[in-house]
């Protein structure tokens, strides 16, 4: 049974996208079933897999706001192991139609039961916001991955995104737990992205994936080709990168099963610590800090 993974982050422009597109092929080229949700009316994940718009096409809107299932609107992402439920502008208006239905936070949730048998990962790409298409991603997982740029104040907003995982953990989803927060656009020739990468790991440990993803040109390309990066540039470091948190994520769940759900739990547990303390974690009024772990 899929193991369930919105990937989220309010802040606009951190490398979602990239990261759901290619972890995903990452994912099914290491022969795990993947299921690509785009969960966003920028519908960036679709066209980066290779969809143009095409007011024609069904999408997410269709199974959100008129209860389609699943199985009718996905599509074979054209790589082994890999499908897509794809989205485009008209998911705006999910947004907003959402509001007034009742149970408005499990649309999703729902959706999901009628496919999640047939895959071992589902990725969800989330809006960069907190609005209902986020919560109903959040509502059905069981785990949250969050990218963070390595960029000055790139804290910005982790504490406000960590203090609603855990405010949705009292309310809508008590087993949400966090997959791990990954370092994205990383420039190891900047201190500042140094120094950003060890603020983060003193201060969220080993919540934080060793896998990290370079500033890499060809991922920025391989969206325009409508492939991942790892069939437009398998020898790029970008390619290599996401193959190494595929393993990682494969990695962690066997370990998982070896443990029972705990390091789950601790895991949200250390995430809830850090939410807590999240006063620190704003990179605001720190000068030219980063702000965490920079007491
Ligand atoms: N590691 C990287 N190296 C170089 N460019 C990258 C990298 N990751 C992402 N990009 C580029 O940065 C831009 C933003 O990335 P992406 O679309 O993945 O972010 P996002 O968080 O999904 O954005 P949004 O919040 O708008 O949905 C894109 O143009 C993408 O190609
Ligand atoms: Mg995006």
């Amino acid at each position: 049974m899929a193991r369930i993974i919105a990937i989220a982050n309010q802040k606009g422009g951190v490398g979602k996208t990239t990261t759901a597109v290619n972890l995903g092929a990452s994912l099914a080229a290491s022969e795990q079933k993947t299921l690509i949700i785009d969960s966003d009316p920028q519908g960036n994940a679709t066209s980066a897999l290779g969809f143009p718009k095409d007011p024609a096409r069904r999408t997410l809107y269709q199974a959100l706001i008129l209860g389609e299932s699943l199985e009718r609107i996905l599509i074979d992402a054209q790589v082994d192991g890999l499908d897509l439920i794809p989205s485009d502008k008209n998911l705006v208006g999910a947004a907003v139609e959402l509001v007034s239905m009742e149970n408005r936070e499990y649309q999703l949730k729902a959706l999901i039961q009628g496919v999640r048998e047939k895959y071992d990962y589902i990725l969800i790409d989330c809006p960069p916001s907190l609005d209902l298409l986020t919560l109903n991603a959040l509502a059905a997982s069981d785990s949250v991955l969050v990218p963070i740029q390595c960029e000055y104040l790139a804290l910005e907003g982790v504490s406000e995104l960590l203090d609603t995982l855990m405010r949705l953990r009292r309310t809508i989803n008590p087993a949400l737990s966090i997959e791990g927060i990954l370092l994205t656009m990383y420039d190891d020739r900047t201190t500042l992205s140094k120094q950003v990468a060890a603020d983060l790991r003193s201060f969220f440990g080993a919540q934080v994936f060793e896998s990290v993803i370079p500033r890499n040109v060809r991922l920025a390309e391989a969206p325009s080709h409508g492939m991942p990066v790892i069939f437009y540039d398998i020898h790029s470091k970008g390619a290599e990168s996401y193959i190494q948190l595929a393993k990682e994520v494969i990695s962690n769940a066997q370990k998982r099963v070896g443990q029972g759900s705990e390091r789950a739990d601790q895991g949200t547990g250390a995430a809830a610590s850090a939410a807590a303390a999240g006063g620190g974690v704003g990179g605001s009024g720190s000068g030219g800090s980063t702000g965490a772990g920079s007491d």
